[in-house]
């Protein structure tokens, strides 16, 4: 029988307990997958005393008691934010693991400095589930590495398309965000939702992966969600359109802009058509020309796919 791979979670809140939950409830398809056994071997959190349903994994508040075992290949990130998960990512490499995350705010800031560790340990950082969530958007952008960009545009946070899609129902704007939250969609801080953020480090990441060279989120301008009023959306509604939560990046000669905010689109269109977390992405290039992708774009569950994924490649490739 082949080696037993082990994977470490850090993190077990909405993403890391859907992660958890599926090593529990589909473990034979993993290995299956996998080619050889997948051990989830326990869980590093913040706060042991929070109930947790995720049967008897062990959980620890101190992730280097997982990063030290040397039973552990794989660390799935899903802390989110900077800081620890930057020093985390940095403990991981130099201990020879492989790294799987979901941090989209930590990749589009840190892109330098975390895959040259990466390069370094010869180890991966794969992160599928940073953009898009269930939809494969990392793994098909870099398979359009020989063409040239000219077009990336369309919704990359769920939360935002779930609040603009459930004020056309009625919801006021507070009520709409309170729903996203409940439902495991929006950030730990959801002004990172409201205010842009999150788009524009999805956003980054994918021009980063188009041009091949780094592009900081910093770059891309950004227009808050909040204030959006009943009355703009019905105003919207009255032309055949939608107001939803544009990201575009327009890749000219000389240089790429990129934008996030919210515009109107035409009822009948693709974004238009698009609600709660989906997300719908449009990407032109020379080559291939207009490709659209569609799907659950944030939540547990969608989230935990696209981990998955990941961690079933890098267990297929070890030897
Ligand atoms: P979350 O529900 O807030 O969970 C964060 C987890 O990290 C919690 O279990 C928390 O512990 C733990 N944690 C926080 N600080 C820690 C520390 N210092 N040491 C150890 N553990 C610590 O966040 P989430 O929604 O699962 O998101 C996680 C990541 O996935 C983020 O980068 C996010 O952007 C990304 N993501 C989320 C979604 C989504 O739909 N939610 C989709 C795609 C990507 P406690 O449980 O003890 O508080
Ligand atoms: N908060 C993010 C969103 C989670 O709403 O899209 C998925 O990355």
């Amino acid at each position: 029988m082949s080696t037993q791979v082990g994977v470490a979670l850090l993190g077990l809140g909405t993403v890391g307990s859907s992660v958890a939950r599926a090593f529990a409830d589909r473990g034979k398809r993993l290995d299956a997958a996998a080619g050889r056994p997948l051990r989830l071997v326990g869980a590093a959190v913040r706060d042991r005393r929070k109930a947790r349903d995720v049967g008897d994994l062990a959980v620890t508040t101190d992730p280097f008691r997982l990063l030290d075992d040397p039973g552990i290949h794989i660390v799935i990130e899903v802390i989110g934010g900077t800081s620890p998960a930057r020093d985390l990512h940095f403990a991981a490499f130099e201990r020879g693991r492989h790294v799987v995350t979901a941090n989209k705010e930590l990749v589009a800031k840190e892109w330098n400095a975390l895959h040259e560790a990466a390069k370094l340990a010869k180890r991966e950082l794969r992160f599928e589930a940073a953009v898009a969530a269930a939809i494969p958007l990392i793994a098909a952008t870099r398979m359009l590495a020989a063409s040239r960009p000219r077009v990336v545009r369309g919704l990359l946070n769920g939360t935002t398309t779930y609040i603009c899609s459930r004020m056309e129902s009625g919801l006021g704007f507070d009520a709409a965000l309170e729903e996203a939250i409940a439902k495991g969609y929006a950030e730990a801080d959801p002004t990172a939702d409201v205010d842009g953020f999150d788009a524009a480090y999805k956003l980054s990441i994918l021009i980063s992966l188009l041009e091949g060279r780094h592009f900081h989120p910093d770059n891309v301008r950004r227009t808050t969600l909040r204030g959006l009023s009943a009355d703009t959306v019905k105003a919207a509604s009255s032309r055949d359109a939608k107001v939803r939560y544009l990201a575009t990046a327009d890749f000219g000669e000389r240089a790429t802009k990129a934008r996030v905010g919210p515009e109107e689109v035409p009822i009948a269109s693709p974004e238009g058509a698009a609600d709660g977390p989906t997300n719908v992405v449009t990407i032109e290039t020379d080559l291939a020309g207009r490709l659209v992708f569609s799907g659950p774009g944030a939540g547990g569950d969608a989230t935990a796919s696209a981990i998955l994924g990941d961690v079933i490649a890098i267990a297929r490739a070890m030897r």
